[in-house]
């Protein structure tokens, strides 16, 4: 190719990518973007038999008002960058529809990531994730198996719930900034097959860099799918915070979506512009520099292993 003919590819790529921008800036364009996006989303779920509607529509039903009361700290004080709108939620994750369909969405999402969509990718990804997690304990002999066990930003309870059964004596605490979230995943852990070792986490209503819990009071401190929606100060700040949680000898497990896969190699830029439309700080997840970052928190060097084809882990153990 021609540096002329590169050039006017590039500038048709920056113009794309100007042109989804300018239109996604126009409110009933977005909205109407992310309407299309959600229909279609919906329906590949369904299509592959996740009762997403069904499963919605049962949990929007029920009444919640003593679920979040138990859950939520009405002091908290939200950091900006989590007060935005996310996954095409207006309300972001401060609301009852995101904390109603994030596991539908879980599973309709985790069902793309091979050639054909698999209705089981959600939780392949996730024993994937507790595999390497439970063999990094078995095959270290410094290491006992965890009794206490953070999961920063839990969700709805399925990261925690992953924990719980490799680890069904320890003693696990879910944080999350989101007490819609917070109150689903306190119902799941008496209601969900998820949970099947039917014991109650313990729900912590914080900043995963704010927690409050006292130092060096976990053996391991665990985030899964987190770090993609936080601002690099933040993803900083909450790897400290892991540091802090932790005792001598603690670990700390990470899985995330993996910079390097193919598809964020080879996405078109306008593409990319339309996913930032739903994960306002995807660039800067994928700019983040995870192994210095650890480093500079005080961690050695992890082991990162690519787990699907789209996520990696990295785990890390704290020299006594
Ligand atoms: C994509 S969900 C992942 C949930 C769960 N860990 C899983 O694997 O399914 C990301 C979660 O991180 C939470 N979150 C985002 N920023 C946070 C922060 N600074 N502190 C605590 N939770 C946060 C969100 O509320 C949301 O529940």
């Amino acid at each position: 190719m021609t540096a002329t003919a590169t050039r006017s590819s590039k500038s048709s790529v920056d113009f794309a990518s100007r042109a989804v921008n300018v239109l996604l800036g126009i409110k009933p364009v977005a909205s109407f973007a992310k309407h299309q996006a959600r229909s279609r989303i919906i329906k590949r779920a369904e299509a592959l038999g996740i009762p997403w509607r069904r499963q919605a529509k049962q949990l929007q039903e029920r009444d919640w008002k003593e679920d979040l009361a138990a859950v939520e700290n009405s002091d908290l004080a939200y950091p900006d960058y989590y007060l935005n709108s996310f996954h095409a939620y207006e309300e972001g994750n401060l609301g009852w529809s995101p904390a109603t369909e994030v596991e539908v969405a879980a599973y309709a999402v985790h069902a793309k990531m091979w050639d054909e969509p698999r209705r089981d990718g959600d939780a392949y990804m996730r024993q994937s994730f507790t595999d390497l997690v439970k063999d990094h304990f078995r095959n270290n002999p410094h290491l006992e198996s965890p009794r206490a066990i953070a999961d920063l930003g839990c969700g709805v309870g399925m990261s925690t719930f992953a924990l719980q059964d490799i680890f069904p004596d320890a003693q696990l605490t879910g944080i999350d900034l989101s007490p819609y979230f917070l109150a689903v995943a306190r119902y799941n852990a008496d209601h969900s097959t998820m949970n099947r070792q039917k014991s109650q986490p313990n729900w912590v209503h914080a900043a995963a860099e704010a927690t409050h819990l006292p130092d060096g009071s976990f053996d391991l401190v665990s985030t899964s799918l987190m770090f993609h929606e936080l601002p690099q100060s933040a993803a900083i700040a909450i790897i400290k915070e892991a540091r802090r949680l932790l005792k001598p000898g603690g670990t700390f497990a990470f899985m995330d979506m993996n910079p390097q896969c193919h598809t964020f190699q080879t996405i078109p830029p306008f593409v990319f512009t339309l996913l930032k439309s739903t994960e306002p700080y995807l660039d800067q997840y994928l700019q983040l520099d995870l192994v210095q970052t650890l480093i500079d928190a005080g961690f050695g060097a992890p082991t990162i292993t690519i787990n699907t084809p789209r996520h990696r882990t990295a785990i890390t153990t704290i020299p006594r």
